[in-house]
């Protein structure tokens, strides 16, 4: 059953992440983190930033495996994920590089071998997840079967229209292939968040929590774990049951 939490300002969803994450890390302060990012984990790593200086959260033992990357872009590139996340998060909170892995391009050719390295780092304790407005997560677009583990993916206009802003708004500079986690990675993560922001997520979001279970909305395989937290605005979370 997923935990569904409504939130009326992302200030207080922020702050609730980084709290189920200083939890986390009170148990395990060396946790496997699986992170994400994109337009709504700006704002949710801004805070956990804000934690690690105010000394309420310790990501100095963590490990971190990020969901995606593109194919093909160095690391200082604007539009590369390595990018986003040092600038969002590492550098701010003082990680250091050797802390933090991506399926790209470190597992080429064999991305498969990125699982194999995350069980052998002991498996994923808390996942953090976006959701596109096709309901996938990662880059794992509907109809990815769900036993598919870190591969590479040829991206659609659609999606690269999506992800223009990163590459000056022009989404013929999207590149067309990256490498995503699987969604059998991703479920095998022991504690799943996924937080979605704004009215462009509030159809999808209903379907996926509420509709059937079905590789046609990647993310309702939430459905089926048994540690899944959802964690939205009120206006990504206007159509769900109360
Ligand atoms: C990013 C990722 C994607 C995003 C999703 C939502 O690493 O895996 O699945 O989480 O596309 O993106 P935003 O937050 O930009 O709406």
């Amino acid at each position: 059953m997923v935990k569904i939490e409504i939130f009326d300002r992302i200030e207080r969803l922020a702050e609730r992440v980084s709290d189920l994450l200083a939890r986390q890390l009170e148990v395990s302060p060396d946790s496997r983190m699986g992170l994400a990012t994109g337009a709504t984990m700006v704002p949710i790593y801004e805070e956990m930033v804000r934690h690690v200086q105010q000394n309420r959260l310790n990501l100095s033992g963590v490990r971190t495996f990020n969901l995606d990357e593109y194919v093909g872009l160095g690391e200082s590139d604007a539009g590369s994920f390595r990018r986003f996340m040092r600038m969002n998060l590492f550098q701010p909170s003082k990680m250091s590089p050797g802390q933090s892995f991506f399926p790209w391009p470190d597992f080429a050719p064999e991305f498969a071998a990125y699982d194999d390295f995350i069980d052998t780092s002991g498996g994923i304790d808390w996942q953090i997840l976006g959701i596109g407005r096709n309901g996938h997560i990662g880059f794992n677009e509907p109809l990815t079967p769900w036993n598919s583990k870190t591969h590479e993916v040829i991206l659609t206009d659609d999606t690269r229209y999506a992800n223009r802003q990163a590459f000056e708004g022009d989404w013929r500079k999207v590149p067309t292939k990256a490498v995503t986690m699987g969604i059998e990675t991703i479920f095998r993560a022991r504690t799943i968040i996924l937080v979605a922001l704004g009215n462009q997520k509030r159809a999808i979001l209903a379907q996926a929590l509420h509709g059937p279970v079905s590789p046609e909305v990647p993310a309702s395989i939430l459905q089926e774990h048994s540690r899944a937290i959802v964690l939205c605005d009120r206006a990504a979370g206007s159509l769900l049951d109360k």
